[in-house]
């Protein structure tokens, strides 16, 4: 008896074929189109006119205080648009249940990852440190359409009631990511990774924002107690010195190459015992 009316099993028997070759020949594509994108990342990674050229281009642009020029959804975010979009790709592949951030200033980092949690759907919270949280940054975040899933601790990331109370609402959060993005010290980033990296769950990632520092010219922060030499890039490398858990996602920054987080998107690879 044919599957449909009005045609004969053999007819069937064609259609299905061609399906399963239609089905197939979508997966070779797919297949080809990552392979493809992986070898492109690559090769922008290992070119050094590019990278060069984009280094060049962040100390250029961070004279004009690029990264304080954007806002997500209304809230200002310091940030350069090419993380943000890497932050995006992170968040939907993890699916956390919870982003613990330090350093809010406006907001807009949060407002983001919450945007993108309410995206996603499920329940989905925000967890923002900030030393000093200015009150009407805190009354616009609290005026956010998407401040329903944002918490704020106000005092020191690394202060350890501070990080006890991050502990206590990361409790029965299965998937758990991170950005460090506070005070840049070698000291105090360092402090924040022995503190937070062990809350990251097994594929997630800690992102750890203005590595960048390094690469930057000597005298660029004149007024500030960081640079070259004592920076969230040398915290990073003291930190994977003795902790296996974390590896650098270097495609991310070779993708991205415009960056303020060279070696600093970290992936965990490890359960934590
Ligand atoms: C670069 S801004 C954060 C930008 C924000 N993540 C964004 O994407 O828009 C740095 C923030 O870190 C905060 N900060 C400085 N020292 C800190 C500390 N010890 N603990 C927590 N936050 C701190 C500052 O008050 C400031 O708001």
């Amino acid at each position: 008896m044919p599957l449909f009316s009005g045609t004969t099993n053999h007819e069937n028997r064609i259609y299905f074929r061609a399906k399963i070759i239609g089905k197939n020949k979508r997966i070779f594509m797919k297949d080809e189109f990552e392979k493809e994108k992986k070898e492109n990342i690559q090769k922008l990674g290992g070119n050094d006119c590019l990278t060069g050229l984009s280094m060049e281009w962040i100390t250029r642009v961070s004279r004009y205080r690029y990264s304080y020029n954007f806002t997500w959804l209304g809230r200002p975010i310091i940030q350069f648009p090419q993380d943000i979009i890497a932050v995006q790709e992170i968040v939907w592949q993890v699916k956390p249940d919870l982003i613990i951030e330090t350093g809010i200033a406006h907001g807009g980092s949060l407002v983001l990852y919450a945007s993108l949690l309410e995206l996603i759907g499920g329940n989905g919270h925000v967890l923002g440190i900030d030393i000093d949280i200015r009150e009407h940054n805190r009354v616009a975040i609290e005026q956010h359409p998407m401040y329903k899933r944002i918490k704020m601790i106000q005092g020191s990331s690394v202060d350890e009631e501070v990080a006890n109370k991050a502990y206590d609402f990361a409790k029965g959060k299965r998937r758990v990511m991170a950005a460090l993005d506070s005070n840049h010290t070698h000291e105090h980033v360092f402090k924040e990774l022995e503190l937070y990296s062990p809350l990251v769950t097994k594929d997630s990632y800690l992102i750890v924002f203005d590595t960048i520092i390094e690469d930057m010219p000597g005298d660029f922060f004149p007024d500030r107690p960081w640079g070259k030499g004592n920076n969230p890039k040398t915290a990073v490398k003291q930190f994977l010195e003795k902790n296996d858990r974390f590896i650098v996602d270097k495609d991310i920054e070779n993708k991205l190459l415009i960056t303020v987080a060279p070696s600093g998107y970290l992936k965990c690879i490890k359960e934590n015992r």
